[in-house]
């Protein structure tokens, strides 16, 4: 089976963890240091600030925000869990918007819908490798005096009007196993934000400023100089790698240019880092995906039941009308675009998609064609209450 990631991981990795592995200090040290002043400069930021993972990078900058019961955070549900996840860690609720139809990211133009009183920030998710437009959200967000948090945990290196994901507001990102850059488990925070750059320092290390004078309430998030310095060696082949997957890219781009198929779109201003490739193969979905999966070819989907029709988020009366989401959920599957996958297994996945999308080419409308008649019934809970009205949550 061609896997849907596998993590460049080779000398350079071995030997930059090897050297800290052998200097006896292997917790939060000078590698984590070096990590994150290369990481502020690489987004153009003043403060770059490691911690334990995305899902930590996203909880401490909304605790660092002062986030609690009652307030509320404008965001997407067509994501990874642990957005919504850290809104919910410190008692303020996520309001679900829904997304663009092709680009998958937050529909901006939805976003004043569902503004409230309540509202105390935007996190847009830069999902896949491509940045939100970062224009109408920044301008949105600095009309009604809101917080934006950058979901970029998918995004390293994307930009949008050449500044990368990460710098527009406080920047989270994830360095798990499959994301363009890894250490295993690790994410960076990033922030223009000297105060909060200072609190969150504090918070990922118990809220200790000098040893035992605990200055606020912390906890341990910290990374360690293992994982620095193989996000070192990571940083070092960024470039490259991104470079790689955007060559994988267009080649799918020109296979797949016949099928009644839609491929990722880049908006102009915007760049791809192709953190997954992800076709609207239509709703024969299903039968397509099985279909590539038995072809050898480990295509998944992202994300196939969004975050607002999980059952923790119902119970919590936070359901949402989201038609695009729904779709794209039932749509959509994303096919391995790792840098390390070969010109011939490439040419494996490409032939997988293509049988598989001819296969059932004819049992449904083409791609863009009147698509509130083709979502399938399964995507829709008729059982959920909704609020139809403001595409945002109901209580
Ligand atoms: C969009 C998104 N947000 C948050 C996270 C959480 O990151 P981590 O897995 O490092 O905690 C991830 C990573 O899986 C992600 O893809």
């Amino acid at each position: 089976m061609i896997p849907i990631a596998r993590p460049d991981v080779g000398a350079e990795e071995i030997a930059a963890v090897t050297e800290v592995l052998s200097s006896g200090m292997i917790a939060q040290g000078a590698r984590v240091a070096e990590l994150e002043g290369r990481w502020a400069d690489y987004v153009g930021v003043p403060h770059a600030i490691a911690v334990g993972n995305g899902t930590l990078a996203l909880m401490a900058i909304f605790g660092g925000l002062g986030l609690g019961p009652g307030d509320e955070v404008i965001t997407v549900a067509h994501t990874f869990a642990a957005t919504a996840n850290a809104i919910l860690s410190t008692g303020a609720t996520p309001v679900f918007v829904d997304i663009e139809p092709d680009t998958y990211l937050i529909d901006a133009a939805r976003i004043e819908a569902a503004i409230t009183p309540r509202t105390r920030a935007i996190c847009p998710v830069h999902l896949f490798g491509l940045v939100a437009d970062m224009d109408m959200i920044q301008a949105i967000a600095d009309r009604h005096g809101l917080a934006v948090v950058e979901d970029a945990c998918q995004a390293h290196g994307a930009t949008f009007r050449d500044r990368p994901a990460g710098s527009f507001g406080h920047g989270a990102f994830s360095l798990y196993a499959t994301k363009n850059m890894t250490t295993a488990e690790g994410g960076l925070i990033t922030t223009h934000d000297d105060r909060l750059a200072d609190w969150l320092r504090l918070y990922r290390n118990q809220g200790m400023r000098s040893r035992y004078a605990f200055e606020i309430l912390g906890y341990n998030y910290r990374l360690t100089d293992l994982a620095a310095a193989m996000g070192l060696a990571q940083l070092e082949k960024l470039e490259r790698n991104t470079a790689r997957r955007c060559r994988i890219a267009a080649v799918y781009d020109e296979e797949f240019r016949d099928l009644p198929v839609r491929p990722p779109v880049v908006p102009d201003g915007r760049t791809h880092v192709f953190h997954q490739y992800t076709l609207d193969v239509g709703p024969r979905r299903d039968a397509i995906l099985a279909d590539i999966r038995a072809a050898g070819v480990g295509a998944e989907v992202y994300y196939p039941l969004p975050v607002h029709r999980q059952p923790y988020i119902l119970e919590r009366g936070l359901h949402a009308e989201l038609p695009i989401t729904d779709e794209v959920a039932a749509r959509t599957l994303s096919v391995p675009v790792y840098p390390g996958l070969t010109d011939d297994e490439q040419a494996i996945v490409v032939e997988a998609v293509r049988a598989a999308v001819l296969a059932h080419a004819g049992d449904e409308a083409p791609v863009g064609a009147e698509r509130a008649d083709s979502l399938p019934a399964s995507a829709v809970d008729p059982g959920v209450p909704s609020n139809p009205g403001a595409g945002a949550i109901a209580r």
